[in-house]
């Protein structure tokens, strides 16, 4: 894989080096994790913590969200014209094009019969996902259609499909293409039959078999395959910054492949042991070095993934409000138990 330095974006980070905010809602790993103060922090990201009723709180060394977006905004905007603009034939930095295909609005509503909801799948910090069929090849898909709300989900659109359109494995979900027509912004990708691992760890139906034990330790293996791929293979080396049971996605013989690539940052090159930017990720995966310091190292996605494992192996949620207090927190209640 060629260098693709074009979608990290130092510049960005420079403006706002301590800015916060974060997946869900502005809040952050480590005022989550480590008692910060509350704030109105509320965000784009919204998200599943916001759906499960975390707190939203503000990095405690953060500067308000907002500096960080209005700073950035010109950035973000102009390369989501780019993006726009440059639709039919977008180009990696080494000129390669970009094998994603583009799509108008027009016809991804079609394929969803006009964003139905017995086509909706799921929803997720950014927006909701539906199943569709493309009208020109039949092809079954799904597809995200971004919340309009806000740069941040510009941003994570524009990484997205530029990481997914340069990184292949067969532990990484393909995306087929996208849509920025307009204000519209949507992503097109391989329809995972099976849907997401926590769909088939928590809060199953009465009708549903749990999953079995070598199942799940094949999840964990192909999982583990898609990181290793993003942090040894990659060159420069991917660390995905969200790896979590919610973007293990399944196929019909449980076949996993890592998914939502928009918070993924490109890794330290040369000497360099970490790159520093804003604590983003999902309370209760998050590792705390990293929630701490704002230093990002590949060692992050190896935390969560153990975080994942954990689930895997105890049935239990990484975060749970609804256990008894000492139990909500997975990687505390493990660590406390076999002490
Ligand atoms: N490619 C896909 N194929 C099938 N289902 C998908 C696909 N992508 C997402 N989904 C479903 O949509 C839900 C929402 O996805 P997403 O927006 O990524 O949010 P989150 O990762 O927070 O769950 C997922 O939990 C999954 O059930
Ligand atoms: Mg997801």
């Amino acid at each position: 894989m060629g260098c693709f330095s074009c979608f990290d974006s130092p510049a960005d980070e420079q403006l706002n080096p301590k800015a916060g905010g974060g997946r869900y809602g502005g809040s952050s790993v480590a005022a989550a994790a480590y008692g910060g103060g509350g704030g109105s922090g509320g965000g784009v990201g919204g998200g599943r913590q916001g759906e499960r009723g975390y707190p939203e709180l503000q990095h405690p060394m953060a500067a308000p969200r907002i500096e960080k977006l209005s700073a950035g905004a010109g950035n973000i905007r102009a390369k989501s014209n780019a993006i726009a603009r440059e639709a039919s034939v977008p180009k990696d930095s080494n000129g390669n094009a970009i094998s994603a295909q583009t799509f108008t609005f027009r016809e991804l509503a079609t394929a969803t019969r006009n964003f139905r909801q017995e086509c909706f799948l799921g929803e997720g910090g950014f927006g909701r996902v539906y199943m569709g069929c493309l009208e020109s090849t039949g092809q079954v898909v799904a597809i995200k259609q971004l919340n309009r709300d806000g740069l941040q989900g510009n941003r994570e659109f524009l990484v997205e499909v530029l990481m997914l359109s340069l990184l292949h494995h067969q532990n990484l979900v393909s995306l087929i293409g996208y849509c920025a027509d307009g204000d519209q912004r949507l992503l097109v990708y391989e329809y995972m039959a099976f849907g997401s691992l926590e769909d088939h760890l928590h809060d199953l139906p009465l009708d549903k078999v749990a999953l079995d034990w070598s199942s799940r330790m094949k999840i964990a293996a192909g999982a583990a395959k898609g990181l290793e791929y993003l942090h040894d293979k990659a060159n420069p080396p991917v660390i995905y910054r969200d790896f979590k049971s919610s973007n293990i996605l399944l196929d019909e013989n449980f076949h996993p492949k890592l998914s939502d690539f928009g918070l993924a940052k490109l890794g330290p090159v040369g000497d360099k042991s970490h790159v520093s930017t804003r604590v983003m990720g999902t309370y209760g995966y998050c590792a705390p070095e990293y929630a701490m310091t704002g230093q990002l190292t590949i060692k992050s996605d190896v935390y969560s993934f153990g975080v994942v494992l954990l689930e895997l192996i105890t049935g239990r949620r990484a975060i749970d409000s609804t256990r008894p207090h000492g139990e909500q927190n997975l990687v505390s209640w493990v660590s406390y138990s076999y002490h």
